[in-house]
């Protein structure tokens, strides 16, 4: 038999070599190199050539899809689970993926779908208190596998015809044959590469827990990326009720849907109305709060903006800025001092969007520096205003995309004035209260 070899694999980008080196040459993180024993593996000789084909040998699919049940959970996906589907849903601990990943399993289930729960981090025993908390009843379609050996579970998964598998987490299940411990980059591979075989080949549905850290570092999940079809985080504050869902990845449906949930006492509720959910506790007569409109998918969504400028007591003044790109949030103060006259070099800046969303469009550039005026100013804007636009280095304020479907979202929650780009103003097809901002400067001058 063939001595195991050692190699060093990065558990944070999956780069593979034989030597052992201070700084991974592929992602540049220093000591991420963990060293791993690979069994040499032979090939059995037997090999199926490849064959090809013109498009039109090709026959036309339509994807067959089962929805889970969950709506938001379904957007996402692009309309439900295809046949074989892998799914990686990653997350930071605590963050509710057992929880949604249990209420999937029981509306799948409860639709006639079987469903299996494989259990590998927690015991049957919490399970079923998880079952108890959230509401959800025994079911013939949905069981539960408590097992972390992946030859067991394969073993298992191979008599089962099943339309959903789930394995709960990656990182907590490793195949005895390989020497290196549960989670590591080799162990995970394996287990995602053997039940993606068993999904395809059974053409059930899989979805692949895995846990990323804040930094997005792991060993694992982002090594998964490739192997699988569609590759989904679920983010949020844990400490906040608010979660989103989104899609990194996608073969089949678009990345362009995010799907809204809130933690409740009783498991994760759907927010079928997000704009309404994030102003539900906006204080209309306070300065440094101003509204805007993100545009996520198919849907507009309406997010407050809250800015606090003031004085710096001790030294180097302080930023910070939850929700929105800080690198951003320091051109825009900078922009400000320059196109506005604003001294803000001995002020305390923290920008917060409501919430705990993450907004990773650059729409909210000019929402944001007017939050910055009212609170500098201690001026309130009109309650009945949204300000929209991208704020460019030399103060020029930049057309955003999908305008008219954000201003229809703003009008039907009774905002009726409307701060946005010029460039935008003529392709809008309304008649309604819209203040042209060309520049910074016509902001600044005209709330
Ligand atoms: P969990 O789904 O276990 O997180 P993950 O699998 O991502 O690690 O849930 C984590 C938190 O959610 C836990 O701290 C308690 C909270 N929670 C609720 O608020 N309501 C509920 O109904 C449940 C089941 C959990
Ligand atoms: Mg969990």
């Amino acid at each position: 038999m063939k001595k195991p070899k050692t190699r060093y694999v990065c558990r944070n980008c999956g780069y593979t070599t034989s030597k052992w080196m201070g700084q991974c040459p592929d992602c540049q993180e220093w000591n991420s190199l963990l060293e791993e024993q690979v069994d040499v593996r032979r090939p059995s000789g037997n090999f199926k050539k490849a064959e090809s084909f013109t498009l039109d040998q090709i026959s036309n699919i339509e994807y067959e899809r089962s929805p889970v049940g969950v709506e938001e959970f379904d957007r996402v996906l692009g309309g439900g689970l295809v046949p074989g589907e892998i799914v990686l849903l990653s997350g930071e601990p605590g963050i509710g993926k057992s929880t949604l990943l249990l209420q999937i399993a029981s509306s799948f289930s409860a639709a006639g779908h079987k469903v299996i729960y494989i259990s590998a981090e927690e015991s049957l025993g919490q399970q079923r208190m998880r079952a108890q908390r959230l509401g959800i009843r025994s079911n013939e379609h949905l069981v539960f596998v408590s097992e972390t050996n992946l030859q067991s579970i394969i073993g298992y998964l191979h008599e089962q015809a099943a339309d959903l598998v789930i394995l709960d987490s990656v990182q907590a299940v490793y195949d005895p044959a390989l020497t290196s411990s549960p989670g590591t980059v080799s162990q995970v591979r394996e287990t995602a590469y053997r039940l993606t075989e068993f999904g395809k080949r059974k053409q059930a549905a899989v979805i692949l827990v895995g846990h990323v850290t804040k930094q997005g570092i792991s060993a694992g999940p982002k090594t998964l990326e490739h192997m699988v079809d569609c590759v989904l985080s679920f983010e949020g504050d844990r400490h906040h009720q608010f979660r989103m869902i989104r899609p990194v990845k996608n073969r089949f449906g678009s990345t362009q849907e995010i799907g809204l949930f809130e933690m409740k006492e009783g498991g994760l509720d759907q927010i079928s109305d997000p704009s309404g959910y994030l102003l539900s506790e906006r204080p209309e007569d306070a300065s440094g709060s101003v509204i805007s409109v993100i545009n996520e998918g198919t849907r507009a969504i309406l997010v407050e903006i809250q800015a606090l400028v003031i004085p710096t007591k001790y030294g180097i003044p302080k930023r910070l800025s939850i929700g929105y790109d800080l690198q951003r949030v320091f051109m825009l103060i900078s922009v400000l001092e320059k196109q506005g006259g604003f001294l803000l070099s001995n002020e305390d800046i923290f920008i917060n969007v409501i919430g705990g969303i993450k907004v990773r469009e650059t729409s909210l550039d000019l929402a944001i520096s007017a939050a910055m005026i009212s609170s500098f100013r201690n001026k309130r804007l009109n309650p009945g205003a949204v300000v929209l636009g991208e704020v460019g280095l030399t103060g020029e304020v930049r057309s955003i995309i999908r305008m008219e479907q954000r201003l229809i979202q703003a009008e039907k929650l009774g905002f009726s004035k409307f701060f946005i780009p010029g460039a935008n103003v003529d392709s809008l097809k309304g008649k309604r209260n819209v203040i042209k901002i060309k520049r910074v400067k016509d902001l600044i001058e005209g709330i």
